[in-house]
């Protein structure tokens, strides 16, 4: 795992947990009622994959014991795992890209209301993605992926040769020769396996995005509120579709890609499509990057005019993450995939304690401030959610008080103890199970592996309803809180 240069382990910060009463007279335990969202208290968990789903992105009872494990610790937002808008396979990730999809959807939205006693409000996260392949063995590379061109036979002097031969040839050159007779997308493609991007217009489908993608968000929305979700968070972060829309490295010419307002239009276009085809009262909010955290890639002046822009697009909140990208993701191993949160922009995403001087507690939420006071000076008040690194109440409460956010988002925390909040909430702080941020929990969604926390698996292994992993040793899900509730 990346960490910065010249990290050292950083501790947890000191926790002084409130009272009861002073939860209760607190900003973080204030309901917040903005526009279309409502929320109970400004207490939010972030959407995070666990890798639960069917091979062809069903709900399971484990997704639905998973969701209902973070509901009963009542936060004033839940939002589920991105989930595929497309009808296409995507392996163990929810998908929402066809109607058949709908009753599992409903189940979960159904558990969530029950566990929360219909406190918490339920959000779904709609993602797009292109399509990513493992790294290839070279040899394979050369024998069927690479697509020969005229440019390979000129610089090999190889023009009348068979193909096969011409393959052969390729194969058997040393590295500093392929860098100059492969073009450098190729040489990637053979490093880290082949990646497609916005960029890519050749291909008729990447041409259409900007055609198709309102269409099939807007139908994902719609589901997702015949399933009986509170809103939708469009996924507009991180490596995916939309985010890649967004970012400095887009320099598309067919109107969507290279100025930032160009950029933003096909977002703009999905939200638009998206509010058109849910009822007046449905939430849709929309999760993007405070910093991309990439060479050449926006900063967070240019997330501050997204923001206003998503602001004045109608969205009913801003949800801020940073980092996450595959331009600096590591190479990966032979037949495994890129994955974006392995480089410095992933470590940004997901921070550790093993960290620079400024520690992982809190990194987004300058970036975020800014990005909200833009909203706000642009005469609006779209609430922002932030996330990153914040676990402990004071922390959040500052956050508040200081109007760099309007709602606390906390993921890995919340995955430590799903009660977290709730023990807050009832002065019961000192009984929270802390996270260490030293992302076992990340190392297991990296490899599709179903996600838990190793602080669960340290506690009362024998209760009776306590279920395993495949193997046997991981628990799925976090001990039951016997705490006291009203
Ligand atoms: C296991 C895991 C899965 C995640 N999946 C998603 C996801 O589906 N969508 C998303 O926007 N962020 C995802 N994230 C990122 C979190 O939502 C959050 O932004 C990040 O963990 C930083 O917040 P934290 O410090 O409170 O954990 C995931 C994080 C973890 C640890
Ligand atoms: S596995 Fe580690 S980083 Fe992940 S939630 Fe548990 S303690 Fe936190």
């Amino acid at each position: 795992m990346w960490h910065p240069p010249g990290a050292r382990r950083q501790p947890l910060p000191l926790a002084e947990w409130p009272t009861q009463l002073r939860a209760e007279s607190s900003h973080l335990f204030s309901p917040l009622h903005r526009g279309r969202l409502a929320l109970r208290d400004r207490t939010w968990v972030p959407a995070m994959v666990p890798w639960r789903a069917t091979d062809d992105g069903q709900v399971t009872p484990n997704v639905l014991d998973w969701y209902e494990r973070f509901a009963e610790g009542r936060p004033g937002g839940l939002v589920v795992e991105a989930t595929g808008v497309r009808d296409v396979p995507s392996g163990p990730l929810l998908r929402i890209g066809d109607d058949r999809f709908v009753p599992g959807l409903n189940q979960l939205a159904e558990r969530v209301r029950r566990a929360s006693s219909g406190v918490t409000r339920l959000f779904i996260q709609l993602i797009d993605f292109l399509t990513i392949r493992r790294r290839p063995e070279p040899r394979t590379y050369f024998e069927r992926h690479l697509s020969i061109t005229p440019r390979h036979r000129a610089a090999l002097g190889l023009e009348q040769a068979p193909e096969a031969s011409l393959r052969s040839a390729l194969a058997a050159l040393p590295r500093e020769r392929l860098q100059a007779v492969l073009t450098p997308r190729e040489l990637e493609t053979l490093d880290q396996g082949l990646r497609e991007r916005v960029t890519d217009v050749h291909l008729p489908h990447i041409a259409d995005l900007p055609r198709e993608l309102p269409g099939i968000f807007a139908r994902a929305a719609a589901r997702a509120e015949a399933a009986g979700f509170d809103g939708v968070e469009l996924h507009a972060a991180h490596a995916y579709t939309l985010a890649s829309f967004l970012s400095a490295h887009n320099t598309r010419r067919d109107g969507y890609g290279g100025s930032l307002e160009q950029r933003l239009r096909l977002p703009l276009e999905v939200l638009a499509a998206v509010r058109s085809a849910v009822s007046a009262s449905f939430v849709v909010g929309v999760r993007f990057l405070a910093d991309e955290c990439i060479a050449g890639g926006n900063d967070v002046a240019a997330a501050e005019t997204i923001g206003v822009a998503f602001a004045r697009g109608g969205v009913d909140f801003v949800s801020l993450s940073r980092g996450g990208k595959f331009e600096d993701a590591k190479q990966p191993k032979i037949g495994w995939a890129a994955y974006p949160y392995t480089g410095p922009s992933g470590w940004e995403c997901m921070p550790t304690t093993l960290a620079d001087e400024q520690g992982p507690f809190g990194r987004n939420v300058a970036a975020c401030a800014r990005v909200r006071r833009a909203i706000h000076d642009a005469g609006l008040d779209t609430p922002v959610v932030v996330a990153g690194g914040i676990a402990t109440f004071e922390q959040a409460e500052a956050i508040l008080a200081n109007e760099q956010a309007d709602v606390i988002g906390a993921a890995r925390q919340s995955l430590a103890d799903p009660d977290w909040f709730e023990k807050l909430r009832r002065g019961q702080g000192e009984q929270i199970r802390r996270c260490t941020f030293t992302n076992y929990c990340e190392g297991l969604d990296q490899k599709h592996k179903s996600v838990t926390c190793k602080l669960w698996d340290r506690e009362s292994l024998d209760a009776p309803d306590v279920t395993f992993d495949a193997t046997g040793r991981r628990r799925l899900l976090a001990p039951r809180w016997r705490g006291e509730r009203d």
